[in-house]
């Protein structure tokens, strides 16, 4: 019987700050114990402001394996013939820069959330991504863990009916007073605040839930309300809400409504979201970027509770694997986008924050945006 090879994807990973390092830890956990079998993980480089940085990376958390290359500029990662994909784990304000710089190399990039500061940032970006015929999607990796996969079954089956609200949290309470002002959370220079850090998971939900719902079948909504909250350290997002509707059009039958929720100054609520169905609700645990159990409640026709059903998942790893395996099978197959979690979803994100920090009024300062 003839064997298959899985296919094999060399990252290169730019940064060593918090999120490469438990990206690069998931990169390193053996994919059959998640039952994958078809693509592998290798991190051949780690790109950094200076070589030591790179070098202690590599030492923490590759157990100093040589065949790892340390590059004291992100540069020396992109220019890598043995490089196929590129990871950038930096603050929000330097991804547009390091995408654009990585995709012009013609590798893959697979980018931290939120994906650029704003739309225009992102169009570039995507613009530069066809130009190049090379593969670019958003780190949204709560959309492909297999909690998801199960929860958008069972909220897409029929059996709860169309979904009717949507209220989706995530908060931190990052002790903004003891941070200095330069903390990445809070300097407006790095894109800091609650919306641009912790706003995509919410929406995402939002997103999941209502707008890849088939009643609604991709149809943007039609309003948005938000209100903004600022912390007097910085004047950037302490708590933000922003509310999505989604009224009946030619293409989509939903009207239903997402509360969305986020701040850096107050732990987040369990259940994280809450989505209410005509038939039934979901009730999916904290945290919402990667829970890790979901409820089930089902109605009869008069409301009342008939059913319940819990489902409980466990990996090996934090679950930033999956997005890895993602890209790896898009890279195989010659796409360029994902169809779980493509362009048009991380635009629609940067179009909403758009919206949400013109009615909250928060401003980058002058120069911070590449493209406006
Ligand atoms: N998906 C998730 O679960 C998740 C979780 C946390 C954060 N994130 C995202 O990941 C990004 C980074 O967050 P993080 O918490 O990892 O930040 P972090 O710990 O501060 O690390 C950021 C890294 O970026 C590099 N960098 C380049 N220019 C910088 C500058 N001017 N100031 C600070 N660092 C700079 C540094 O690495 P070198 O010195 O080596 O170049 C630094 O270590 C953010 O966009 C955030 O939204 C995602």
């Amino acid at each position: 019987m003839a064997s298959t090879q899985p296919t094999t994807l060399r990252w290169g990973i730019i940064s060593t700050g918090h999120i490469a390092s438990v990206f690069v830890k998931d990169l390193l956990v053996d994919p059959k114990t998640r039952d994958v079998h078809d693509v592998v993980h290798k991190v051949v480089a780690i790109g950094s402001r200076t070589v030591e940085k790179a070098q202690e990376f590599i030492d923490k958390y590759a157990a100093g394996d040589k065949s790892i290359k340390p590059y004291g500029t992100y540069e020396g990662v992109y220019s890598d013939p043995d490089v196929d994909a590129i990871y950038i784990g930096t603050p929000h304000t330097m991804h547009y820069v390091n995408a654009r710089d990585a995709l012009k190399a013609k590798k893959a990039v697979l980018c931290e959330k939120p994906v650029t500061l704003n739309a225009a940032e992102l169009r570039s970006l995507l613009a530069i991504a066809k130009e190049n015929n090379v593969f670019f999607m958003e780190a949204l990796w709560t959309r492909f863990q297999p909690l998801v996969k199960e929860l958008k079954k069972v909220a897409e089956d029929g059996s709860l009916g169309e979904p009717i609200m949507v209220e989706a949290d995530l908060c931190a309470n990052f002790g903004v007073e003891k941070l200095p002002i330069t903390h990445r959370i809070l300097d407006p220079r790095l894109g800091g605040g609650a919306l641009l850090d912790l706003g995509p998971y919410p929406l995402f939900w939002a997103i999941l839930a209502l707008y890849e719902h088939p009643s609604n079948a991709n149809t943007r909504p039609s309003g948005i309300s938000a209100s903004m909250i600022k912390t007097p350290l910085t004047n950037v997002d302490s708590n933000t809400t922003f509310t999505l509707s989604f009224t009946p059009t030619s293409s989509s039958s939903l009207s239903a409504q997402a509360n969305l929720t986020c701040a850096i100054n107050v732990r987040g609520i369990n259940p994280s979201v809450v989505i209410r169905y005509r038939h039934g609700n979901i009730h999916v645990a904290a945290p919402s970027p990667c829970p890790k159990s979901f409820k089930v409640e089902y109605f009869d026709n008069n409301g009342k509770l008939v059913r319940e059903e819990k489902k409980v998942y466990e990996y090996v790893g934090g679950g930033w694997h999956f997005q890895a395996d993602e890209v790896a099978r898009c890279i195989r197959e010659g796409k360029i986008q994902s169809e779980a979690w493509g362009w048009d979803k991380s635009l629609l994100e940067m179009e909403i924050f758009d919206e949400v920090r013109r009615q909250g009024g928060y401003v980058f300062p002058k120069g911070v945006e590449q493209v406006v």
